[in-house]
């Protein structure tokens, strides 16, 4: 069998797999163990024909396949993928550039520098902020916050790229205490520890408490990062941007921005002032792979003040070709050789433009209204919080409940949500992140709730 061929093949595979989502069981059919059981053979002294690896791949893997594409996908915060973006993806992969530097691939990074300049404009950044483009919002946390620990270090006059952190002023970190996990790794990645962590006090929704904020800032004078959140991931919820930047700026402290999703608000009018502010922050972290459903792995930081970013992360050697002024994509990531994954981010911002990304913000968010108001109807369940594309729920008769609960719905395989706790209480986390869900999905989801509530 030629390549073409070959490559037809796994294009009838994935169209043969996009064609049944509608219809597809969200939940796998089969478990971590079975699937083992199945692929885990010993590796063949002798080659395959490629044609049967892809075959048999499709074939074993398949049961175990949850269909995070689907419409009726609501876990952890999970996007799609726009039709753009795969195929795009497909093309990233064949033409398998490595994105580390300009000179050796042109095209790769005039695609990275136009599509962190359109990131930054959808996203209302300031448009002289650096950029990179990273795995996921964990590692955006981490080149953004390495921007901010040199930033601040820097002021005081220590140049932590240089003299480490031993015998480092100590830097003081303050989020709020329903911050996301991936702050406290990255915190432990750039050797600054959690024990920097300063966690001020949160409303009923995990919003950050703006007084206690400023009555933290008071304590200390010491350099001061803080990390605020636009969109909590079980409620939604957003933290007071425009004030947290206003104290913190005056307490000389750098804000950095946690918008994995909630970022995205801004790229709808109709929803951009819940997050009116987030601009005058200092670093961002955000994802493609969430709200602009950009297939795996896309995540993005920003940094206001370039020299702080390009202090924290640029190297050279003599083999790196630099020889003009030009944007090396290697001097802003902690990564080398990398996947040039700017291209799929390129063709799904250029295949939604400016309305279609605000068409989607939207739809993500009435789809997840949709949800809150009318789970709220249904007996025995208890919506407790939506903001954004999120909305979280539990049923009234308590945790087992809500487990036993989440459980059915799950193996009823119409739709799929993640289990959580919230508060000290075992709770239902409803993500609405893809595309391809319409007010119809929602419908079909609440049925299933419903019926599984019923059978409880
Ligand atoms: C608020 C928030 N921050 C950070 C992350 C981490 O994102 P990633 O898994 O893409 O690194 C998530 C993931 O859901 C999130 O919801």
């Amino acid at each position: 069998m030629s390549e073409r061929e070959l490559l037809r093949t796994a294009a009838d595979h994935a169209a043969t797999y996009l064609e049944g989502l509608p219809e597809r069981r969200v939940e796998a059919d089969v478990e971590g163990t079975g699937m083992r059981a199945t692929l885990g053979k010993d590796l063949p002294d002798l080659p395959t024909e490629p044609r049967r690896v892809l075959d048999d791949l499709v074939a074993l893997a398949d049961p175990g396949i949850t269909a995070m594409v689907s419409p009726r996908y609501f876990g952890l915060v999970v996007g799609g993928t726009l039709p753009a973006a795969l195929a795009a993806d497909w093309l990233t992969s064949t033409w398998d550039q490595n994105a580390l530097l300009a000179r050796s691939t042109p095209a790769v990074a005039a695609i990275e520098e136009i599509t962190g300049q359109w990131f930054l404009d959808v996203l209302k950044l300031p448009a002289t902020a650096s950029f990179a483009f990273v795995t996921g919002c964990q590692m955006a946390h981490v080149t953004a916050l390495a921007a901010a620990r040199h930033g601040v270090l820097a002021r005081i006059g220590w140049n932590v790229e240089e003299n480490g952190l031993i015998g480092a002023p100590p830097v003081r970190v303050i989020v709020g205490g329903e911050r996301h996990v991936t702050i406290d790794r990255a915190l432990r990645v750039l050797g600054l520890g959690v024990s920097c962590i300063k966690a001020v006090a949160v409303d009923a929704n995990g919003a950050m408490n703006l007084n206690a904020l400023e009555a933290e800032l008071r304590r200390s004078d010491r350099p001061t990062i803080v990390c605020a959140q636009l969109g909590n991931v079980n409620t939604g919820a957003i933290d007071p941007i425009a004030g947290i930047c206003e104290v913190a700026h005056a307490a000389s402290a750098w804000v950095h921005v946690d918008g994995a999703f909630g970022l995205w608000a801004k790229a709808s009018p109709a929803y951009r002032h819940l997050i009116e502010g987030s601009e005058n922050a200092d670093s961002w972290a955000t994802d493609a792979h969430m709200v602009l459903n950009v297939p795996y792995d896309c995540g993005f930081a920003a940094v206001a003040d370039r020299s702080a970013h390009e202090g924290s992360m640029k190297v050279r050697a003599p083999f790196f070709l630099q020889d003009e002024p030009i944007r090396e994509p290697l001097d802003w990531t902690p990564e080398s050789s990398r996947r040039a994954r700017a291209i799929p981010a390129y063709a799904a911002l250029r295949s939604l433009g400016r309305q279609g990304l605000a068409e989607l913000v939207d739809r993500l968010f009435t789809c997840a209204e949709r949800f809150a108001s009318q789970l709220a109807a249904l007996p025995r369940l208890e919506v407790l919080a939506s903001d954004l594309n999120q909305v979280l729920i539990r049923a009234i008769d308590g945790d087992t409940v809500t487990d036993q609960l989440v459980n059915q719905i799950q193996k009823d395989g119409t739709c799929w949500m993640s289990p959580s706790t919230w508060q000290g209480h075992r709770c239902i986390r409803i993500s609405v992140c893809n595309w391809r869900t319409t007010e119809k999905d929602v419908d079909r989801s609440i049925d299933a709730i419903a019926s599984a509530l019923t059978r409880l």
